[in-house]
């Protein structure tokens, strides 16, 4: 066996990248307001910003391109959509959207109510964003191991079910229009959920009688994490894993930017009929036609084939020993990361690293600033800038455990010697680390302030 599987692909087709000197990326920074995502693409080398949206397609997807049925009603694309959907996730009706935060939108209009609470492990911030827009009350209920970066529990985005069931009977079950799961746990280091705890907490909603819908964006990751660390399941395919934790749930939202492998898309699925006739409606006025939901036939298409294709054993074989590569490696050199490696992403503990620096001034955004200073690469805090927000009734300010850093692994773009070159850039870094300062705002939006924020070094 080899130490890191290769790559299961041979490139067909490159997309030149370049890496612009160090005063110009000095001036790229103070034009973007120290904020990356005001970066042009021209200004970064490796984008690790997310992995969402930013995968390479492969060959049987632009061909499925091609075959794109652009039909306004009952697109064969559609069909084919349709087919991949109920084979792997088996709920009874679902509806296209453009992304996942169009899902979570319908979904959120139709069921929270001011002052209702939903619960997940861990909700990513559109999600959060969603509920509270709605007037909603997001409620974190993650094990207590998640909260420390150095605890190696195989199961870190579990959901601490007595936290759930208190929770439940403390606010009353009538306040709690639906549960939600989020797997992998993007917010919390893209931990896996295990079988088990997907059981639990599946089986608790269903006792106080609360719609369960799982956040599935990288379901086929946590269903390998299964097949890996769950005994049991080692005999599985991810498919088999993944049909037996959808069968758990109510329903489901789909950024199909992540594990379905394509640029854009997404669905929201679900079992009940009134929920679908409603959903249908919503979609109508937000997105689309129910047979194309904001997306064109040929995104219809790719997503049908990326669907399998992030199921693939030997590509995710692949994929979650990148992760681990990085994380292992920036571990050597002394780097801290949330432990265990997740499935997406390596998230570096910049609390911690920068300790120096209060969470008041974004230890976050301070390193993911000096990571692009240091090497022209593009990643992103998640922390009290992206994740901090004011309770709607009392209006005090609610922070994140972490201060995190992600940097996302898109799918099947970046090689073995990429990574090696954003290694040796962080630890570059670890040298001159009591150096690095704070940042202040100097602009921020009320919600999602992460997108649109203009800092300043103080
Ligand atoms: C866990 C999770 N849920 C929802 C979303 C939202 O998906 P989209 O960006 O397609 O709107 C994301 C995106 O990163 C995510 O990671």
């Amino acid at each position: 066996m080899v130490k890191h599987p290769p790559e299961p692909y041979r490139i067909k087709m490159v997309e030149p990248i370049h890496l612009i000197d160090r005063a110009a990326r000095e001036k790229a920074l103070k034009s973007a307001g120290y904020n990356l995502f005001g970066l042009q693409a021209e200004e970064v080398y490796i984008d690790l910003l997310t992995d969402s949206g930013t995968g390479a397609m492969s060959q049987d997807q632009w061909a499925a391109i091609m075959r794109g049925d652009e039909s306004y009603a009952g697109a064969r694309s559609f069909q084919r959509f349709s087919k991949a959907i109920t084979e792997i996730f088996g709920f009874e009706h679902f509806v296209p959207t453009h992304q996942g935060r169009a899902a979570e939108n319908i979904l959120c209009s139709m069921l929270v109510k001011p002052g209702q609470f939903v619960p997940s492990n861990m909700h990513f911030d559109t999600t959060q964003a969603n509920i509270l827009a709605r007037g909603g009350r997001p409620t974190n209920l993650v094990i207590d191991e998640a909260r420390d970066p150095a605890n190696r529990h195989l199961f870190k985005g579990n959901m601490d079910i007595d936290k759930l069931r208190n929770f439940i009977d403390r606010v009353g079950k009538e306040n709690v229009p639906l549960g939600m799961i989020t797997i992998t746990n993007n917010a919390g280091g893209g931990q896996p959920v295990s079988m088990e705890n997907l059981k639990a907490v599946s089986a608790l909603y269903k006792e106080y009688g609360i719609p369960f819908f799982i956040d599935a964006c990288r379901f086929a990751e946590n269903a390998y994490f299964i097949k890996q660390r769950e005994t049991g399941f080692e005999n599985q395919t991810p498919l088999e894993i993944a049909r037996q934790f959808f069968s758990l749930a109510d329903g489901a939202t789909m950024s199909a930017k992540k594990d379905a492998i394509v640029n854009i898309g997404g669905f929201l699925a679900m079992n009940d009929e009134n929920l679908f006739r409603k959903a249908c409606n919503e979609l109508i006025l937000r997105e689309g036609f129910p047979t194309y939901g904001g997306l064109a036939g040929r995104d219809l298409d790719a997503i049908a084939v990326g669907l399998w294709e992030g199921l693939d054993e030997e590509y995710l074989a692949y994929r979650l020993s990148q992760t681990s590569y990085l994380a292992n490696s920036l571990l050597e050199h002394g780097i801290p990361v949330i432990e265990p490696p997740g499935g997406h992403a390596v998230y570096l503990n910049a609390g911690l690293f920068l300790s120096h620096i209060p969470s008041e001034q974004f230890p976050g955004q301070a390193l993911s600033i000096e990571i692009y200073r240091e090497g022209g690469i593009r990643a992103i805090e998640l922390g009290s800038v992206s994740l901090s927000y004011p309770d709607p009734i009392s209006g005090k300010m609610v922070y994140p455990d972490l201060e995190l850093v992600r940097l996302a692994l898109p799918r099947r773009v970046y090689t073995q010697s990429h990574l090696d070159y954003v290694i040796e850039a962080v630890a570059r870094i670890a040298g001159r680390k009591s150096e690095i300062r704070g940042y202040g705002f100097e602009y921020a939006p009320e919600l999602l302030r992460h997108f649109t924020a203009r800092f300043k070094p103080l």
